[in-house]
């Protein structure tokens, strides 16, 4: 049976309840695991103020004190009560590419695995530049496309999804980690790159790191 197709928003908006579970979806707990370490790891080194987790989901991967103030935000307000409610801090329904945040108000950017619902990265990487103070670190994550299930991922221009009650559903997503590397690298030639086998020959999560200039 064909998937049915939906908005990313309603999309999110039904699954965010089970995304995370390790038993419906392990290879997505593993993946929130280790961007959890990760991130933590480079926030102890950078010391930031002022934290934006974007797209957060509904695990957001940084926590809430590891600085003075950690904004979790994404598109869906009912997972983002469900933040408040479970784990506090701030949280921000918004869509990523128009931030209603002033210009360089973060010191550190996490964005895990949203850059493929972006079918333009450019413009909207300009956009998480502009709330990014000098001297802010950023981070992207992102599965490797290539290594994922082409079943999954047909026509490189959408993802597939069963949902833990057997109902196959469909939502945009595209290859666009390539064009983002190139305009990250182009703001810090030192970009580093990392990557984690979450499934042998399968899920890859790719992390890039960049630096904004002083
Ligand atoms: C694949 S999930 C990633 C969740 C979590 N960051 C992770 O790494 O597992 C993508 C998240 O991005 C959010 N999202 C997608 N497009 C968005 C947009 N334009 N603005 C804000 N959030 C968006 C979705 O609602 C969803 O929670």
């Amino acid at each position: 049976m064909e998937p049915k197709t939906l908005s990313v928003q309603d999309f999110y908006e039904k699954v965010w309840g089970e995304y995370a579970d390790p038993q419906h979806h392990p290879i997505t707990a593993e993946g929130l695991s280790v961007q959890t370490r990760v991130v933590a790891r480079r926030i102890r080194e950078a010391k930031p103020r002022r934290v934006l987790d974007l797209g957060c989901g509904p695990e957001p991967v940084v926590r809430v004190g590891s600085a003075p103030l950690m904004v979790a935000a994404d598109l869906v307000f009912d997972m983002l009560l469900h933040i408040k409610e479970t784990r506090g801090g701030a949280a921000t329904c918004l869509d990523a590419r128009t931030l209603p945040f002033r210009d360089g108000c973060f010191d550190f950017l996490w964005c895990g695995l949203l850059i493929d619902h972006i079918q333009s990265p450019g413009e909207w990487i300009q956009e998480l530049f502009r709330v990014l103070s000098p001297g802010a670190t950023m981070g992207m994550a992102c599965w490797r496309r290539a290594n994922l299930p082409a079943d999954r991922y047909p026509e490189d221009s959408r993802m597939c999804y069963t949902t833990a009650v057997g109902e196959e559903l469909s939502v945009e997503s595209f290859p666009t980690w390539e064009a983002a590397l190139r305009i990250l690298v182009e703001k810090d030639a030192g970009m580093e790159l990392e990557s984690f086998t979450i499934v042998p020959d399968d899920y890859v999560l790719q992390i890039a790191w960049i630096r904004i200039p002083p």
